[in-house]
């Protein structure tokens, strides 16, 4: 039965203390746990939740509780009558690690003892009520074999070791602040350790430690770095200062995520610590930077001040990507952040919100709250904090977020909490608020991507343009009506020679508005700049003439809506190529414009020009397709950039001499010119230019990881012996690196060969391939999806053979299972052949046996 946000009640216990003990032994793990129980109110049964555990005793207050005075079944340990008065509860359980694949609770990767407990993975350890609202004081002992395990972490501080007999040894570990079970953390095993140190602005000195294995120490500092230039900026920004003195990362290769942010013991994916320049591209250099800030904000925006409940996710998870996208923003280009953000942001959230597992930023209900951690919580989630900040101003916004922590410190909190303390601490400074906020809240609970539509008069006499606009949300599963949202839309007028006057910022929050902007009376209508910096999470519909894109492509003062204007036209020009009747004049158009900014470009802020010139996402382009044709609209974007590359032939050669001289400068420098690198040899090389295919070729064995991937890039989607040359190259070079063999494994399983399918079958019996890594799973699966052709088979192989990789990903990992399910979530938008042979397959993985994880994802595509 599924969960409902409706049915929260507390918990009727207080939990205040929290004893572990564990054991770690060669076959097994002993866990004991003390609970310090307090009834709070009526007499009601003691009910906790326990997955797998095998009871070995269960003592209330001392005594052995006798067996019809407890039951265990459907993982969940009841206490029939416990006492009225605060009591103890001590448990003891053997648990399995070592044959653990899920990646929750307590597993091994690759010899090493880790935990994953987000979300609900601590009831795989021992008994517990496992829900985010129940804080508790924790004290965790740990034993094992110093030769095995040297190292055994957990939260807080170290306040003892032990040395015992059998060469065994103990730490115990003691965390001064209350917190959750969801954040605890456990690892044990054999680390190198790489150490710096701290200050922060109050004087507290801390530890940082930094733990890998033997041999990927050389690979830490960029994530060092990264720790400490987060920490800093969370002082200057937000006076939010660490609080313990100790900080501890470790990598681990098997991991169902990104990261996790245990108190004071983040648990990172090894791909997201070990990196340098040689061995990770530039974009993997900054998102490491981004991943490495998002958990260490979480200290305060999830771990200080937790959820209530899992509804609450996004109270953590949105406000924390927005501290880490506006932390992006101001160590690197604040525009280029944003519009990548931007870009992700329509092709991921806004095909989840399009499509059958739609869902609001705060669901009503969920089966499996592991499907929930979604680019909506967290992405759209974000987008509601960053309209909250357009609406108020930084100030403003900055004593919200002062009143939210002084309120919440110490508690688990909700959304609503977190908008009314934004309200309040906003509007101390006695001004009107500037929007409604009850208004606003809807947000968080109506799913689907609203439509704004935008009609305009010109009058030439006055020189005003007066916008009507009118927004609508088209409905989504299970949620038909939907209410008219709190819209901030930025606007501004562009003319020949730039903008005219003040942007303005509109604040719509009925169905319908209307707006003047004065413009330059006698003059020809300015061009519209509308929904600047990307105000508001939410479709346009705006008749725009060529000349008007092309004009806010040349002119407009905001970088987005520059780019806004280049991606429209070329997501024109790729659906007309895709429906067989490609338009001349825009091509045209669109060549001479990037012709003008690429003979402008003369080294220096490359990455601006890089983002100005990288064509539209697919997602972004099937959402403007009925019925979509995957292979149509492939085969679009292989001509165009052979077209482009044949068209600016020139300046693009001039291109890649201006950028050479960028190559070897250190990351972030240089970004700009190894980005335009890689872009120019796409195009030209697709325009079989040889020159271009040597130059690449050679960067696969030169020491920038940006440039041989890169080159991969340009070559892989192409049948000509510099492809299968460089993926060996990259292959022989790399083998003994699994993190970075990955990227081998996706380029090769989403190569457009003829026999794709064996090849993909041949590389999940790779030797150097890893079934129990969601990583290299991700890497050929995802490749495999990614392999237009050969997935979108139209005898439906292609389906098939994913459904019964899912299936089999099931047996051993639902988590990652249940993602991957998400492929077909676009089965209805296909022509009928498609769309038919997709169905079978999600029928096929439906008559399975199946997690509930990755049943619930099914459903919802089923329906
Ligand atoms: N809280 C983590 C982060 O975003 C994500 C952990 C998700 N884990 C899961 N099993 N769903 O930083
Ligand atoms: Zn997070």
């Amino acid at each position: 039965a599924p969960v409902r946000l409706a049915d929260y009640s507390p918990w009727p216990f207080a939990l205040p203390a929290i004893h572990l003990a564990v054991d770690i032994r060669p076959g097994d793990v002993l866990v004991t746990s003390r609970l310090d129980l307090e009834p709070r109110g009526g007499a009601e049964a003691l009910q906790l939740r326990g997955v797998d555990l095998e009871i070995c005793s269960i003592k209330l207050n001392g005594d052995d509780v006798a067996g019809d005075d407890y039951s265990y079944r459907d993982q969940l340990l009841t206490i029939h009558s416990p006492p009225s008065k605060p009591f103890v509860l001590e448990t003891c359980c053997r648990i399995d690690p070592y044959n653990n694949s899920s990646l929750e609770g307590l597993y091994v990767s690759g010899g090493l003892l880790s935990t994953q407990c987000e979300a609900e993975g601590f009831r795989r350890i021992t008994f517990h009520p496992d829900r985010p609202d129940v804080l508790s004081r924790w004290t965790v002992r740990i034993e094992a074999s110093r030769a095995s395990c040297p190292v055994l972490l957990s939260n807080g501080n170290a306040i003892s070791e032990e040395e015992l007999t059998d060469g065994r040894h103990a730490v115990t570990w003691k965390d001064p602040f209350p917190k959750p079970s969801y954040l605890f953390a456990l690892v044990a095993g054999e680390l190198r350790e790489i150490r710096d140190l701290y200050t922060t602005a109050s004087g507290r000195a801390v530890t940082l430690r930094l733990h890998v294995e033997e041999g990927d120490e050389p690979y830490s500092t960029h994530a060092m770095e990264s720790l400490k230039r987060s920490m800093a900026w969370d002082e200057q920004v937000y006076q939010l200062e660490y609080d313990l003195d100790e900080y501890n990362i470790v990598a681990v290769r098997h991991f169902n995520m990104g990261a996790m942010e245990n108190k004071s013991l983040n648990i990172f994916n090894s791909k997201l610590v070990l990196a340098d320049a040689e061995t990770a591209t530039d974009a993997e250099l900054e998102r490491i930077e981004s991943v490495i800030a998002h958990e260490y904000f979480h200290n305060w925006s999830g771990n200080r001040i937790t959820c209530r409940d899992w509804f609450q996710l996004s109270l953590k998870e949105g406000l924390t990507v927005f501290r880490d996208q506006s932390f992006t923003a101001d160590l690197h280009s604040a525009a280029v952040k944003r519009i990548e953000d931007v870009a992700m942001l329509r092709n991921t959230q806004f095909r989840e919100d399009a499509g059958p597992t739609a869902h609001p930023v705060k669901p009503a209900e969920y089966q499996a709250i592991d499907n929930f951690y979604t680019t909506t919580i967290y992405e759209k989630g974000a987008e509601l904090i960053r309209m909250l900040h357009t609406l108020l101003g930084q100030e403003r916004f900055m004593r919200g977020m002062a009143t939210y922590v002084s309120r919440f410190d110490g508690t688990a909190a909700t959304t609503e909490d977190f908008v009314q303390s934004i309200v309040d601490g906003a509007a101390q400074d006695g001004q009107p608020l500037g929007f409604d906020s009850e208004r606003f809240k809807r947000w968080y609970h109506q799913a689907g991507t609203p439509e704004l539509t935008v009609q305009r008069q010109w009058d030439a006499v006055k020189g005003e343009l007066t916008l009507e606009l009118r927004q609508s949300t088209p409905p989504t599963p299970g949620q038909t009506e939907k209410q008219p949202l709190v819209l901030p839309i930025a606007v501004a007028l562009v003319g020949e020679k730039g903008r005219i006057g003040e942007e303005q910022l509109l604040v719509m929050d009925g169905d319908q508005a209307s707006l003047t902007l004065q413009g330059d009376p006698g003059s020809a209508a300015p061009a519209l700049s509308l929904l600047r910096r990307f105000s508001a999470p939410v479709n346009v519909q705006l008749e725009q003439s060529l000349q008007e894109s092309l004009q806010l492509l040349a002119h407009d003062d905001d970088p987005f809506s520059r780019w806004d204007a280049g991606q429209r036209l070329a997501r024109q020009v790729l659906l007309a190529r895709a429906s067989g009747e490609p338009d001349a004049t825009v091509e045209a158009a669109l060549i001479q414009a990037l012709r003008q900014r690429l003979n402008a470009f003369d080294g220096g802020g490359g990455q601006d020009l890089a983002v100005l010139l990288a064509l539209p996402g697919t997602a972004e382009l099937e959402a403007l397709q009925n019925p979509v044709d995957p292979p149509a609209l492939y085969a679009a974007r292989r001509e165009w950039i052979a077209e482009l590359g044949r068209q600016l032939a020139d300046p693009l050669n001039q291109l890649l001499d201006v950028c050479r001289g960028e190559w070897p400068q250190a990351w972030p420098a240089g970004q700009g010119g190894r980005s335009l690198t890689g872009l120019a040899w796409s195009w030209l090389a697709a325009a079989g230019d040889a020159e271009a295919r040597n130059q690449a070729l050679e960067a696969v064995s030169g020491p920038s990881m940006t440039l041989a991937r890169a080159a991969l890039r340009a070559l892989q989607p192409m049948e000509v012996d510099e492809r299968d040359l460089a993926l060996d190259r990259f292959y022989q070079r790399w083998q003994d690196k699994p993190v970075i063999l990955d990227a081998w494994f996706a380029l090769e399983a989403s190569a457009p060969r003829t026999d794709g399918l064996q090849r993909v079958q041949a590389l999940l019996e790779h030797p150097r391939f890893d079934p129990l890594a969601p990583n290299s799973l991700r890497a050929v699966l995802g490749g495999f999806t990614a392999n237009v052709p050969v997935f979108h088979a139209i005898d439906g192989s292609g389906y098939r053979f994913m459904a019964d990789q899912i299936a089999a990903v099931d047996r051993r990992n639902p988590i990652t299972a249940s993602r991957m399910a998400k492929v077909f979530s676009r089965w209805s938008s296909y022509g009928v052949d498609r769309q038919s042979a997709m169905r079978q397959a999600i029928d096929q993985l439906a008559a399975g046996e199946l997690s509930s994880n990755t049943a619930e994802v099914v459903a919802m595509l089923r329906t």
